[in-house]
C-alpha cells in the first residue's frame, strides 16, 4: 500500500527529520525546503545509486562536476535566453497571475506544432476576463562582482539545467580520458528555476537537484531505439530503488510541449497524486528522456555558418566536433538525454515505501519499507536495558563495531516497543536488541523490519549476517 497522498509523506517527513519547511523560524519561503539528518542520507543515497550504476558499473560513462554560474553566453546559445519561457496570463478582475497550460486545457496543435488552449474561467474568482498570454523566462538570474545595480555587463544566471556544463566540456572529456564514441558523461547538482506555480511540497521546486546524463552518439546511430533502451534502463533503476512499477508510467511527448532541443521525449511518470479520481491527473513527470538531436554541441561550436557564411556563434573559440577514426569523418556528435530530478526520486520512493500494519494491539503502525541501498540508517542498536551498565557496553561496542561497514545508531531513548516503531517509520531494515541473554550467550536478536520476525544470532557472526541481509 503505498502512500494515500503527499500530505501524508509531507508529515512523515517533518516528524521524522527527512524534510522541514525551509526558514520556518521567519513564516516559510514558499516551495523551498530544508532535508534534515534522515533526509540528507536518503538523498545522498540515491545519487550513490545513481552514480554507481551509471559510472561504476558501465564502462562506457565518466562524471563531472561543472560551475553553477556559467558565462552568460552558454545560455545564449543554448536558446535559454531566447526560449526558457513560462506561459502567463493574467486575470483582470482578481488580478490573479497563472501559468497558461495549468488554467486552460490544451485543446490540439498547429501545424508547426504550437499548442491551441481552451480558455477557462479564472479558478479563483470565476471571472472570465483574461489578458493575452505573455512570455516569462524562468532563469534565476544574480549579478557579479562589485557593480552598479543596472550594469548590464555584470548579468548572470544559477543554472537552470546541468547539461550545458556537460557540453561546454565535451571535448575536454572526450580527450583527456580518451574516449570513442558512444560514450556518455554524467553530473550531478542543483539547477534552479524561477517556477511560476511551484508547489506541491519537493515535487516543483525553485532550487533543485538534478542527476543527467548526456550520451554522445554518431549521426547515424538509432536515436529513437536509444531512446526506448534508456526508458528501459531507468525503468529497471527505478524498480531496483523499490518502486512499483504499477506506478511508473510512459508519456510520449508531443511536439509542442517539448524543449526547444528535442527531437523526440519520453517522460517517465509517477502517481504522485493517487487520491485524484482521473487516471491522467493522478501522474506527474519524474524523469524525461530526450533526442538532442546534435544541437547543443553544434551551437556552442565556433565553425558552423549560416546561409550567407556568417558563423552562428561568433563568440565560440572552440569547434566542439568529433573526428571519427574507422569512417574518417569529423561530424557534430548527437545526444540522448536521461535527465532526472534527486528530489523528484526522493518522494517517489517515499511514497511507495509508506505502508501501514496493525500490531497485536491493535494499533496501527507506519512502516517505511524503502529499499535497503537507501534506507538512512540500516541498522538500530537497542538495549534492552538502559540502567544496565553491561548491556549498553555491549550495544555500544557493537554499534562502533558495525560503523565502519555500514550506518548503524545506538538509541536508548525509549521502551523496546517504542524504539522498533520508531525505527519501522524511518525505514531502518534491521534492529539488533542486545538483553540480558546476550552477556550470557554472546548473542542478539536481529528483527526484520517488514515482517517483525526475530532471529538470534551470535555477535562474532553478526556483521556478515547483516551485510548479506542488506543486500537485497
Ligand atoms: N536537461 C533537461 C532538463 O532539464 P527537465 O524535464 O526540464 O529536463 C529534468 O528536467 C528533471 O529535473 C525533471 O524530470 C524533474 O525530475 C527535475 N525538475 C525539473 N524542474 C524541477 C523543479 N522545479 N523542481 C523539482 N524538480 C525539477
Amino acid at each position: 500500500m503505498p502512500a494515500p497522498n503527499i500530505d501524508t509523506i509531507v508529515s512523515l517527513a517533518k516528524r521524522r527529520g527527512f524534510v522541514f519547511p525551509s526558514s520556518e523560524v521567519y513564516g516559510g519561503l514558499g516551495s523551498a525546503w530544508d532535508y534534515g539528518p534522515l533526509g540528507v542520507e536518503l538523498c545522498n543515497n540515491v545519487k550513490q545509486s545513481w552514480w554507481r550504476w551509471l559510472v561504476y558499473d558501465r564502462d562506457d560513462i565518466e562524471g563531472v562536476d561543472s560551475s553553477i554560474i556559467l558565462n552568460r553566453l552558454v545560455w545564449k546559445y543554448s536558446g535559454h535566453e531566447a526560449t526558457f519561457n513560462d506561459w502567463l496570463i493574467d486575470c483582470r478582475k482578481c488580478k490573479g497571475r497563472f501559468r497558461r497550460d495549468k488554467v486552460f486545457d490544451k485543446v490540439s496543435e498547429t501545424d508547426d506544432g504550437q499548442a491551441v488552449f481552451n480558455s477557462k474561467d479564472c479558478p479563483t474568482c470565476g471571472a472570465h476576463d483574461w489578458t493575452d498570454a505573455r512570455a516569462f523566462n524562468t532563469m534565476l538570474q544574480t549579478k557579479l562582482g562589485a557593480v552598479a545595480d543596472d550594469d548590464p555587463s555584470a548579468l548572470a544566471y544559477l543554472r537552470p539545467e546541468t547539461a550545458q556544463g556537460i557540453f561546454i566540456n565535451f571535448l575536454n572529456v572526450q580527450t583527456t580520458m580518451r574516449r570513442k564514441l558512444p560514450f556518455g558523461i554524467a553530473q550531478v547538482g542543483k539547477s534552479f528555476r524561477n517556477e511560476v506555480t511551484p508547489g506541491n511540497f519537493i515535487l516543483r521546486t525553485r532550487e533543485f537537484e538534478q542527476m543527467e546524463m548526456e550520451y554522445f552518439v554518431a549521426p547515424d546511430a538509432e536515436h529513437s531505439k536509444l531512446v526506448d533502451y534508456w526508458v528501459e534502463q531507468y525503468l529497471e533503476w527505478f524498480h531496483s530503488l523499490g518502486m512499483n512499477r504499477d506506478n511508473l508510467s510512459l508519456y510520449e511527448v508531443p511536439k509542442g510541449e517539448r524543449a526547444h532541443y528535442s527531437k523526440r521525449t519520453v517522460d517517465i511518470m509517477f502517481r504522485y497524486f493517487p487520491e485524484r479520481a482521473e487516471e491522467e491527473r493522478q501522474w506527474e513527470e519524474l524523469m524525461g528522456i530526450a533526442y538532442r538531436t546534435d544541437f547543443d554541441l553544434r551551437s556552442h561550436s565556433n565553425k558552423p555558418v549560416d546561409e550567407e557564411g556568417n558563423r552562428e556563434n561568433p563568440d565560440s573559440t572552440e569547434d566542439l566536433s568529433y573526428f571519427d577514426e574507422p569512417t574518417k569523418t569529423r561530424f557534430y556528435p548527437h545526444v540522448i538525454e536521461p535527465a532526472a530530478g534527486v528530489n523528484r526520486t526522493v518522494l517517489a520512493v517515499l511514497m511507495d515505501a509508506y505502508s501501514e500494519k496493525t500490531n497485536d494491539k491493535g494499533e496501527t503502525r507506519v512502516i517505511l519499507k524503502l529499499a535497503p541501498q537507501l534506507a538512512p540508517i540500516k541498522a538500530a542498536i537497542l538495549p534492552l536495558a538502559k540502567n544496565k551498565p553491561e548491556i549498553v557496553g555491549m550495544a555500544k561496542a557493537i554499534k562502533r563495531s558495525l560503523q565502519p561497514i555500514l550506518r548503524a545508531v545506538y538509541d536508548d531513548t525509549g521502551g523496546i516497543g517504542k524504539l522498533y516503531a520508531r525505527q519501522d517509520e524511518i525505514g531502518t531494515p534491521v534492529c539488533v536488541t542486545v538483553d540480558h541473554q546476550s552477556l550470557e550467550d554472546e548473542a542478539v536478536t536481529v528483527r526484520d523490519r517488514d515482517t517483525w520476525e526475530q532471529e538470534r544470532v551470535k555477535v562474532s557472526e553478526l556483521s556478515e549476517h547483516l551485510q548479506r541481509r542488506l543486500q537485497s
